[in-house]
Parts: C-alpha cells; structure tokens; sequence
C-alpha cells in the first residue's frame, strides 16, 4: 500500500454533545430556522458523529434478535473474555491468536465513519481500532490469497437469535483482498474511546465504510484467507437482493427500496433525508479498486 491513510478527524475534535445536539436540530428545522435562513435546504450528509446512546440503542445484531432494540436488551449475555480469533487458509503463521497477542504492537487509531445500512438509515461513528491490514501481516498472507473470509461466535445458549434460526449461523462475511488491505478497512475494538458495546460487536469486529452495514460483521472469531470469494450470509440469504461487494451506491437501487437517500439517526421526526453518497463518501480513496467492474453488475 503506497499510502497510509490519515483521519480528518480524531475524537478529541469532537464537537461537545450538547453543541452538535443543538446543530442537528438546526440542521432537521426544528430551531432557529428562519433566523439563520436554513428553511428548505437539505441536511448535508456531513461527519456529525451520533451519540453513544444511539449508536448502542439501534442495532442489527441478528444472534441477539431481529429487532432494533433486541441486541441493546440482550446482547449482555455475549461471552467477551477470554477472546481469541483463529487465523488460517493461505497464510503463513496460522494459529489460534489471543486477542491481546493480535494486537500487540498495533497502534489503535480515531476513525470517524458514515455507517450505512442497506435499510437506508445511516449513522456517523467515532470508533477505535487497527487497520485489518495490519493483523493480516502479523499472520503473513500468501501470494495465492484472493479473499479474506469472517466468521462471528455462536454462543447459542447465550443467543436467541440463534435459538430461533433466523438467520443461517455463524454469521459469515467476505472481503476481496486488496479491499481487506485497504488503509479505511478497520477492525474496531472501540466507540468512542470505550470499550465496543456487547451489541456493537465485542469485542473486535470488521468496519468497512464504503459498503452497506451488513458487510461490517461483529464479534469475530475466525479469520480465513482464501483463494475462492466465501460465501456471505445475506447473500446465502437472498441472492437476489444482497450481493457479495454490496458498496454504498445511490445510483443502484435495492430491488425493494431506493438507496438514493438515507434517514440519519438522531436527526429527529421531521429531519430531512441525506443524499447517499457514492461509495458512502469514500469515492476518492477506494474507486480505483473497482476500474473496470460495472457496478450495476457486480452489486
Ligand atoms: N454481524 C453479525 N454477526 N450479525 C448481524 O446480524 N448485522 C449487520 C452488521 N454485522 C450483523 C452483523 C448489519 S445488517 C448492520 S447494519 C451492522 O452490523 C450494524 O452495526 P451496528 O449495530 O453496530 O450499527
């Protein structure tokens, strides 16, 4: 990788709660509207980040429930400690790896990210972790890996979610490898200078910002470097609907909803929809992995 990527930001130049609260209700319209002559533009789709209450109260985190609330209320009973991931297919130092020795040495970095869900609504996230580039050349890719697969823990005494089947466990998810060593690609053990919340995926978990949520697969415990695209769960799910790069794309729709614009949490019941951006906004740093590949094609 000829650069490495640097944070416009970092969570010491968060503005104070209660300062962007405030502007996020100037922004949905809810004050001061005609004063600052605001009234009728639209929400730009900019690096506010959410609360830590909203971004721990709204989740997807299937193994503890479909609801949006389910895995705040449940996810409690996720086993985090001891913790190790195991590494192996096409590297040269497989292994089961504590999660303590993985990171050892790996510099944990503020990165604040637009997350957004193939559902349409969006968050921004001022997490904490190391580049996935960096754990994979702890364990030494081979020159015939193409992909890296991802595997989440099933604990199905612990997961109701898994109890019930509703999806087809363990939940598992795939990257092409220069997308795996992509200097944005993280793999976030913390939010906001915390610890990463049971139901935001302890405790590591894959961040991928360019692509819908459903690529950013939680509490990971395994590590698979292939020479095959693995296969994905919701594309085992429904093919037809969710594909294998699934990158944030306001020009292709979802065969059931448009993706051209997104709800941004916190922004309040009469907010504005955001425009989405192409590749969620990272269009300059990760476009050039997909020259070539029709994107309408390769959803
Ligand atoms: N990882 C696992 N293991 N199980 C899941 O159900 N949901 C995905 C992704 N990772 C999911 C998962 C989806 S659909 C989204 S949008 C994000 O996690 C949600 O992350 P968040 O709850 O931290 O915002």
């Amino acid at each position: 990788m000829a650069y490495r990527w640097t944070n416009d930001l970092t969570s010491t130049d968060i503005t104070p709660k209660s300062v962007y609260l405030n502007r996020r209700q100037i922004l949905a319209g809810t004050v001061g509207l005609g004063a600052i002559g605001l009234a009728g533009k639209a929400q730009a789709n900019d690096l506010d980040p959410n609360t830590l209450e909203e971004i721990t109260s709204y989740n997807n985190f299937y193994e503890f429930g479909t609801g949006k609330e389910d895995p705040a209320r449940n996810a409690h009973q996720l086993v985090t400690s001891p913790w190790s991931i195991t590494i192996d297919g096409l590297v040269d130092n497989p292994g089961e790896y504590a999660l303590a020795d993985l990171l050892d040495g790996l510099s944990i970095e503020d990165r604040i990210y637009r997350f957004r869900c193939v559902e349409a609504w969006s968050m921004v996230i001022p997490w904490n972790g190391v580049e996935l580039a960096d754990i994979l050349n702890k364990a030494g890719v081979q020159s015939n890996a193409k992909y890296v697969a991802f595997e989440t823990v099933v604990q199905p005494e612990n997961m109701i979610g898994v109890q019930r089947r509703v999806l087809d466990f363990p939940y598992v998810e795939g990257l092409r490898l220069d997308e795996a060593m992509h200097p944005l690609t993280i793999m976030a053990t913390g939010i906001y200078g915390e610890p990463i919340a049971n139901q935001n995926g302890a405790p590591i978990r894959l961040v991928v910002p360019w692509k819908y949520g459903f690529k950013s697969i939680k509490s990971i415990v395994r590590i698979t470097l292939t020479e095959d695209e693995p296969p994905t769960s919701w594309n085992k799910a429904n093919a037809r609907e969710y594909g294998f790069y699934s990158n944030v794309n306001p020009t292709v729709d979802h065969p059931r909803w448009s993706q051209a614009t997104e709800r941004r949490i916190g922004g309040g019941l009469f907010a504005p929809r955001i425009d989405t951006l192409m590749f969620n906004g990272y269009e300059d740093e990760v476009a050039s992995l997909y020259e070539g590949q029709d994107l309408s094609v390769d959803i």
